[in-house]
This record gives C-alpha cells, sequence and structure tokens, in this order.
C-alpha cells in the first residue's frame, strides 16, 4: 500500500495535534471496525474556530486525515467548519488507498461531535441563565 506525498507528510508531521484543556466543545468518534479513534477540541471565539486540536490512535491515514483537517477548518466560520466532509478530506489529501478510505471518517465525524458539543453546552448556559432570572423575579 502506497501512501502519496502530501499523507506522508501530515503522518509523519502532524499539524495542531494536541489537546485544548480549556476546550469550548469536545467530540470524539471511533471506528468500530478497527478500534480506532480521534478526540478533537475547539475554541471558539466570535463564531469561529479560534483552534482546533485531536489525539488520535491509529494508523497514519488516520492522523494525516486528522492533520489535514484541521488545517482546512481552523478559522473558519463554524457553520462553514461543520460541512467538512469525509470526501473534503480525501481530496485535500490527495486521495487516500482504498482501503484506508474508512480512516477519513475519523477526522471529520470527531470535529462535527466537537461543534455539536459546542452548541449544546451554548443551549445549556442559555438555560441556565433563564433559570436563575427567573429564580429572582420570585
Ligand atoms: Fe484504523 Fe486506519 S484508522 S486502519
Amino acid at each position: 500500500m502506497r501512501y502519496n506525498d502530501i499523507v506522508l507528510d501530515h503522518a509523519r508531521n502532524p499539524r495542531n495535534a494536541g489537546f485544548i484543556e480549556d476546550h469550548d466543545g469536545m467530540g470524539t468518534y471511533g471506528d468500530p471496525n478497527c478500534g480506532d479513534f480521534a478526540v478533537m477540541t475547539i475554541k471558539v471565539r466570535g463564531g469561529q474556530l479560534a483552534d482546533v486540536r485531536y489525539l488520535v490512535r491509529g494508523c497514519g491515514a488516520a492522523i494525516a486525515t486528522c492533520s489535514i483537517a484541521t488545517e482546512l477548518v481552523k478559522g473558519k466560520p463554524l457553520n462553514e467548519a461543520q460541512k467538512l466532509s469525509d470526501e473534503d478530506v480525501v481530496e485535500a489529501l490527495g486521495g487516500l488507498p482504498p482501503a484506508k478510505l474508512h480512516c477519513s471518517n475519523l477526522a471529520a465525524s470527531a470535529l462535527q461531535n466537537a461543534i455539536e458539543d459546542y452548541y449544546k453546552r451554548q443551549r445549556t448556559d442559555l438555560h441556565n441563565w433563564r433559570a436563575l432570572y427567573t429564580k429572582s423575579m420570585h
């Protein structure tokens, strides 16, 4: 199985790897077929992805997909970042060997889960604020 130069570069020199301790959202995604998984943490400022980091357990293709996925969405508005698809990731990498295509599922799905988690936290905060406000009115 041969990886192209872009995949090899990202697998050997992963960009944006890590874990944001004070993240605004966190998403995980595992591949039940091989047991690999990724954790994405995001920082949101002004509706944009100010930072995005990942930890991944998987093969070189999984590392490369997470790495390039973060490069594709960093600094982008959330609603745009949320549209990142597995196909976008594979295309940006210049293709993956067919046997490794499933590895690209880790990155976009973990990111979408992190963004969803961010929105959920926003809704929760709003709910709590309303509860506090209502309480103070009595
Ligand atoms: Fe399992 Fe690549 S992530 S083989």
